[in-house]
């Protein structure tokens, strides 16, 4: 089953999209949390109520050394909350990854632009691997592929890290990256909504109601 995911921690649009689709939680990052200057207690707070108990969320640390970020990790998965920390996949990350998967704690890999920073994180026993598909692409390569290529390596290496792909803009994007099975994925609110949009929906919808009218007038089915 796929994991689907909002990349936001805009509560009134977590609460759009948890009404019509399967949100299995949240991933935020420093520049998302930034921006909307709410702070991380808050949001988690009101997420969570909104979401259920069943809610996951995806939180990064904002530590720059090992030491620090193994410690700001641990200080976020003893939250009362389901938690994954994400760890960008740089070599001081994957230091902390490799000691922070010691004590079974659970992250997501992050910042990843290459398969072989992908690969190092999934051997280093990164739970979820986040490739950013759309960033990869606007540097003039394949995101797709390098997701592609990631899944090809976990599945030679028999490792047990699931992709989760973030960074999009487009639903194409996202339509190539789940056509590949991935386990997960972070979807930005504006692609989100972009995937219920079809032009032809609406006038086929308008279509039916006028049908329905012109004979049953305001009956409903049933009552036809
Ligand atoms: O957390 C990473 C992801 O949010 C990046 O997305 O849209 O900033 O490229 P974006």
């Amino acid at each position: 089953m796929l994991e689907l995911y909002l990349d936001t921690d805009d509560i009134e649009q977590v609460k759009r999209f948890t009404r019509c689709l399967p949100i299995k939680g949240v991933t935020t990052n420093p520049s998302i949390l930034a921006k909307s200057a709410q702070g991380l207690t808050h949001t988690l707070s009101q997420l969570n109520t909104l979401i259920g108990a069943e809610a996951r969320f995806h939180v990064q640390v904002v530590s720059q050394t090992v030491d620090e970020m193994v410690n700001e990790a641990r200080q976020l998965a003893a939250l009362p909350y389901d938690i994954v920390v994400k760890i960008p996949a740089t070599e001081i990350g994957l230091a902390a990854i490799k000691q922070l998967k010691a004590e079974k704690i659970r992250i997501l890999a992050t910042a990843i632009y290459s398969v072989q920073q992908g690969f190092l994180a999934a051997l280093c026993g990164a739970d979820y691997l986040a490739p950013y598909v759309n960033r990869i692409e606007a540097m003039g390569s394949d995101g797709v592929k390098v997701v592609a290529d990631i899944q090809h390596l976990l599945t030679q290496y028999q490792l047990s890290s699931k992709l989760l792909p973030a960074s999009f803009k487009n639903t194409q994007q996202v339509l190539e990256v789940l056509k590949l099975g991935v386990g997960a994925i972070t979807l930005p609110v504006d692609v989100t909504a972009q995937l219920f949009l079809h032009p032809a929906v609406q006038p086929a919808v308008n279509q039916f109601s006028q049908d329905w009218h012109s004979v049953f007038g305001d009956k409903l089915s049933f009552e036809s």
